[in-house]
């Protein structure tokens, strides 16, 4: 059962709408997804937030380029970012757009807590900045561009020289305190490769934030002061508070919900979520979030994704080639969580054959088919259970347990590799207890085997739930598991399967990939 006073928050990085959504974007949302559905399962109150970031002057240029305001074009991306989510079985619980209302009401109003705190003040600011990234570098990072007018940062992106008017915020007052704070919280920043490199930019010294724009307008006006807007990313960044209504009358989710257990980002945005964003909090006393973890990205098929290259992956294509569980299988499955990868065809395809297909599907369509037949369609009655059964059992009860912590660390792949482990057993399982030749020689016994395997699956079915959705819920379904039923506290004895029970003639879960993508996608 749910309890109440267990919260959990997650969120995913908001979305740029400048472009359409690719693998990349549906990997960061499945991976939050995944840990939002595992810890509702595990009793928990969950808030689970997404949304796009849709100011700043990228986005202004994407919409001067198409010769569209950038209201049409944030309305357009950021509804081609929505229409993904059911496609993925996603469970968001709200989308939140930096266009919203509300969004911009809380920006204000945070602006306004840290002007009280004394935390910004107005000067001039003259830098670098790359609009790509939407980031202001110091001439440290830089590399000569192809003219005076240029310079390259190290993400590859153009940098141009801005002289204006603007706010900032007294970042460089942070700098021992975000310290202080990443060694009294060693779990802050994941994983270790990004805490240690943020740590190391934090030693080396804060210049103070520039944190508005006055040479366009497409942001949230800086309150009183209109002929500046926001820096899109303090803007970015709140939506993480705005959309728990923080600032706002009705602000119960934030009370419920803040400070966020984790935020789910991209390595390259690390640096705003660790540095910026606890700053901000720390200037507007508001609690920091409790964990920051940093995915890498994936090449595909060894290459960088880029439009020039004609090789960006669109959620289509993934559902086309691999449909719902195999997409968010084998995004999860492929590259530990916090690695860089290589998002290959035949890869994906001999992950989703080998691990869908022969693990969990031939695991329940095997153990499911000799009930059907040798066990009247019904739940078999166990007789006493050998050691071998117990232990299968036991691994299968233990998966809740065995696997929170990885959640917590947001191990996400050692999480599926736990839960396939057990499948393996169970495989290996029907394999040496070989129930087709008790049927003579033991019946009782075959009896025995053929329920535990229908237990084992009813308890690795529930624990696949929050990342194989579709197929684990039709297993469940083949079972009679009733949808309340399909908790984690679930696994045990006490809520066994009860023999006696009829079941539906069973039904293949997972079909079979051709490694050819054309037929695959035929
Ligand atoms: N708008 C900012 C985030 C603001 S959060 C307050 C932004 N948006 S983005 O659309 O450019 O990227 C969002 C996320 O997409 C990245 O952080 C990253 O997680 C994910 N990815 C985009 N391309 C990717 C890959 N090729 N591989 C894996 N994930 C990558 O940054």
């Amino acid at each position: 059962m749910t309890d109440i006073s267990k919260t959990y928050y997650v969120t995913t990085p908001i979305y740029y709408v400048n472009g359409d959504p690719h693998l990349g974007h549906v990997y960061s949302t499945v991976a939050a997804d995944v840990i939002a559905r595992y810890k509702r399962l595990a009793g928990y109150n969950v808030y689970f937030l997404t949304g796009t970031d849709e100011h700043g002057q990228k986005v202004a240029q994407t919409a001067d380029a198409m010769g569209v305001t950038p209201q049409e074009v944030t309305d357009r991306f950021s509804q081609a970012f929505r229409d993904v989510l059911p496609k993925f079985h996603i469970t968001n619980n709200d989308f939140i757009r930096t266009t919203d209302n509300r969004h911009k009401e809380t920006c204000q109003y945070f602006w306004k807590k840290l002007e009280e705190a004394g935390a910004i003040y107005l000067d001039k600011y003259s830098g670098w900045y790359a609009v790509r990234d939407e980031a202001y570098y110091g001439e440290d990072e830089l590399q000569d561009g192809p003219d005076p007018e240029t310079k390259i940062a190290p993400s590859g992106a153009e940098c141009k020289w801005v002289e204006e008017e603007s706010y900032f915020f007294r970042l460089s007052d942070y700098q021992n305190k975000l310290l202080a704070y990443y060694q009294e919280n060693p779990d802050f920043i994941g994983p270790k490769s990004s805490a240690s490199e943020i740590t190391s930019f934090v030693k080396a010294g804060l210049k103070d934030l520039s944190i508005s724009r006055t040479t366009f307008n497409w942001g949230v006006p800086v309150p009183n002061n209109p002929d500046h807007v926001m820096y899109v990313w303090i803007d970015a960044l709140t939506n993480y508070i705005s959309a728990l209504g923080y600032g706002s009358e009705d602000d119960e989710l934030f009370q419920k919900f803040w400070p966020a257990d984790v935020h789910i980002v991209g390595k390259e945005i690390t640096r705003f979520h660790t540095v910026y964003w606890p700053a901000f909090l720390m200037a507007a006393n508001i609690a920091l979030p409790k964990k920051v973890f940093a995915n890498g990205w994936w090449v595909v098929e060894g290459e960088k994704m880029s439009k020039s290259l004609g090789n960006v992956i669109t959620p289509d294509s993934l559902l086309q080639s691999y449909g719902v569980d195999g997409t968010r299988y084998a995004l999860l499955r492929e590259m530990p969580f916090g690695n860089d990868g290589n998002f290959a065809h035949d890869n994906a395809v001999n992950r989703i054959n080998g691990d869908l297909a022969n693990g969990l599907g031939n695991l329940a369509q095997r153990s499911l088919s000799m009930i059907a037949k040798n066990a009247e369609g019904q739940i078999p009655l166990p007789s006493s259970f050998t050691e071998a059964d117990r232990q299968l059992l036991n691994m299968a009860y233990d998966l809740p347990s065995q696997t929170e912590p990885f959640i917590n660390a947001v191990q996400i792949h050692k999480y599926l590799e736990m839960v396939w482990s057990v499948i393996n057993e169970a495989n290996a399982y029907i394999d040496l207890q070989a129930p087709w030749k008790l049927k003579k020689e033991n019946p009782e016994r075959m009896q025995t085997v053929l329920y535990v395997l229908a237990e084992v699956i009813r308890c690795v079915a529930i624990m696949a739930q929050p990342i194989i959705p579709v197929g684990a819920g039709k297993i469940l379904d083949q079972l009679v598991i009733g949808h309340e039923a399909r908790v984690f506290e679930n696994l045990d004895n006490e809520h066994a399967l009860k023999p006696g029970i009829v079941l539906p003639a069973p039904q293949g879960v997972f079909p079979r990939l051709e490694l050819n993508k054309d037929e695959a996608a035929a």
